[in-house]
């Protein structure tokens, strides 16, 4: 018998997933079927989206091959029959108070600093990079993080060891790098370029580093599609881009400019990007998303 989830204590919500305390050393993380754009969770939800999220976490934290936080398979006897597919179930770990991104291209809140200050967090780059240039190598761009609803802000090393000490900056910058480069290596043998992410690490009692939270997910991560990819214009989003293109058309009536939330998608909306999302985890894991657990 799978217990019920309300033997659990909720921890927290985020947008997208839902914390469970098991026991005291063991979480629940659960990945819902929400997907947000331009910092609206918006509505309805993308069928199957927390499955395939989920089994692109665990397919990654087996694949890197470094310490990480899973204390069970997707199938553990501690998941709620409804939650199966969806949950880690994983060791409770203090957490680094830092979030590790790593960027193998200039884009986003990194090309705006890059514009500002001819440097990302700090870290000084060549003059002339255009949006969605790839780095001559990638960088470290540590951020706080942010209370939720608030963007996560960024900062220098020198700010991330003000933070945790130098000696634990630098573990996690040499991590962070050398885990981005593992998955960008293998995302790039199968036609994704994973253009940056965001680690989240925990520590064991020992003070060593174990990766944490969900990993190289398209929601922590910017996926791009590595045949059509042509720097010097915003890059297609392999997993968000139907969604985005609808809000910003004619069709869906919205005003991005206003306050107002985005309106309903539409059916084929919903169902071309559950396609895609179901895409990515194929393409990178070389697996079949119907093999993949659903509930008991
Ligand atoms: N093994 C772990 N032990 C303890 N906390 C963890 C572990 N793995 C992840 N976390 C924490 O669990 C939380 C996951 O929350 P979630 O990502 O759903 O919401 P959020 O980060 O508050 O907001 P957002 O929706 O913007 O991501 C984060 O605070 C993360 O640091
Ligand atoms: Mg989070």
């Amino acid at each position: 018998m799978r217990p019920a989830l309300d033997s659990y204590t909720f921890v927290a919500s985020g947008k997208v997933r839902e914390i469970y305390q098991i026991d005291s050393d063991t979480l629940l993380m659960v990945a819902s079927d929400r997907i947000s754009a331009y910092d609206f969770v918006l509505s309805p939800e993308i069928p199957d989206k927390g499955r395939i999220l989920t089994a692109m976490s665990f397919f990654w934290f087996d694949a890197l091959g470094v310490p990480n936080h899973l204390a069970g398979g997707p199938d553990d006897e501690r998941i709620p029959a409804e939650l199966v597919g969806r949950s880690m179930v994983v060791h409770k770990l203090p957490m680094v108070p830092v979030e590790c991104v790593a960027r193998g291209y200039l884009t986003g809140s990194g090309l705006i600093d890059y514009n500002k200050t001819g440097a990302v967090c700090g870290v000084v780059l060549p003059s002339g990079l255009h949006e969605a240039d790839k780095l001559p190598e990638p960088i470290f761009t540590p951020a706080t993080k942010a209370e939720q609803g608030d963007h996560d802000e960024n900062i220098t090393f020198e700010q991330a060891a003000d933070v945790v000490g130098t000696d634990l900056a630098e573990s996690l910058r040499t991590a962070t790098l050398d885990i981005y480069g593992r998955g960008a290596d293998l995302a790039a043998g199968r036609g994704i370029i994973l253009a940056d992410t965001k680690f989240e690490f925990g520590q064991t009692p020992d003070g060593s580093l174990v990766l944490a939270d969900e990993v190289l997910t398209p929601d922590s991560s910017r996926y791009w599609d590595a045949a059509s990819y042509s720097p010097g214009h915003v890059q297609p989003s392999f997993d968000k881009q139907i969604v985005r293109n609808w809000l910003t058309s004619a069709a869906s009536g919205w005003d991005r400019s206003s306050d107002d939330p985005p309106p309903s998608l539409p059916a084929d909306v919903v169902e071309r990007t559950r396609a895609r999302y179901i895409e990515a985890y194929e393409l990178i894991s070389q697996k079949s998303f119907d093999d993949w657990p659903d509930h008991a």
